[in-house]
């Protein structure tokens, strides 16, 4: 059986334990600071299995020892965005965070595969390659398929179809310069541009671009978690099964699109390797200078960590 840990037992952390548990894939370790929370809410998890008909083993703990042997772990632990506060600011406190759990994941759990969730994300993933030491195919992180399944939503709202329909994707980095890929998005196999006019796509674009703000701005005390950790349970499955599936992550780059030694979204093949192959693609000129302005941004705040 294979062994995923989760870390952090906020509400991306537990939804994501959640999402995991419903799908059957491997035991499962949910760890926080908090004393007993992380105990009492994998509890509450897996007292709800028998009628939930999984027998997923959930498990909770604030002792880093149980990590060990995990294939994977998520690691979503860290501070939320609060109303008006960018995912840069988080970033200074968030690192500090993820140094001392990289270090814990890089002794107890060396041969694991490492997904980061924790904001500001592309500037962590990074963080995490660095910190564990990690070969960079076993460090990912999930942005790509959050701001795509938004985009998705968004496509099928816009056009009162079914979302299984839609396929679209989100390039770039998980912020403002996020690049939501209008000529590669379809829906029922139609380009998206066949269905929806230009300039109602522009807004649909734009609407991508802040679709974590707009969570913030209606909660009001945190951010969003349903759609997040789905995102994360997604890319777990497709590595422990070793699915193969094209999903935007942020990986590591070491030339392609023209960038090094970043961390950035781009579309990846997801298997049991980890990050199995990162697909290049034929960018228009607007494109390309879309996607080096995001990377821009992200190699700026890498430089302040
Ligand atoms: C979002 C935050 C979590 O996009 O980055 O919802």
């Amino acid at each position: 059986m294979s062994k995923v840990t989760v870390v952090g037992a906020g509400h991306v952390g537990e939804m994501t334990t959640y999402y995991l548990s419903e799908m059957d894939l491997a035991e499962l370790v949910v760890i926080d600071i908090v004393e007993d929370m992380p105990q009492g809410k994998a509890l509450d998890m897996y007292e709800g299995t028998p009628v939930r008909g999984s027998d997923t083993k959930v498990r909770g703990t604030n002792d880093w020892a149980d990590i060990q042997g995990s294939d994977i772990v998520v690691v979503t632990a860290g501070l939320a965005r609060k109303p008006g506060m960018s995912r840069d600011d988080l970033q200074k406190k968030n690192a500090e965070i993820i140094g001392d759990i990289c270090t814990q994941i890089k002794e107890r759990a060396p041969d694991a595969h490492v997904v980061m969730v924790t904001n500001p994300l592309d500037v962590m993933a990074y963080h995490a390659y660095k910190v564990t030491g990690f070969p960079a195919n076993r460090v990912v992180g999930m942005a790509g398929v959050l701001d795509s399944t938004r985009f998705r939503s968004f496509i099928a709202m816009e056009l009162n179809v079914s979302v299984l329909d839609v396929q679209a994707m989100v390039l770039g980095g998980h912020g403002d310069s996020m690049v939501p890929m209008v000529r590669h998005a379809t829906v029922g196999g139609i380009p998206v541009t066949e269905l929806i006019p230009k300039d109602r796509l522009e807004e649909i674009v734009q609407r991508t671009r802040m679709g974590g703000g707009e969570i913030v701005k209606l909660l009001k005390t945190g951010s969003a978690y349903y759609a997040p950790a789905a995102s994360a349970a997604q890319m777990v499955d497709s590595i422990l099964k070793n699915r193969r599936r094209i999903l935007p992550c942020a990986a590591h780059l070491s030339g392609q699109y023209g960038m090094s030694d970043i961390y950035l979204g781009v579309p990846v093949i997801l298997g049991a390797n980890g990050v199995e192959e990162i697909i290049e693609l034929d960018l228009t000129p607007e494109e390309t200078e879309a996607l080096k302005r995001s990377g821009e941004a992200v190699a700026t705040q890498v430089k302040l960590l």
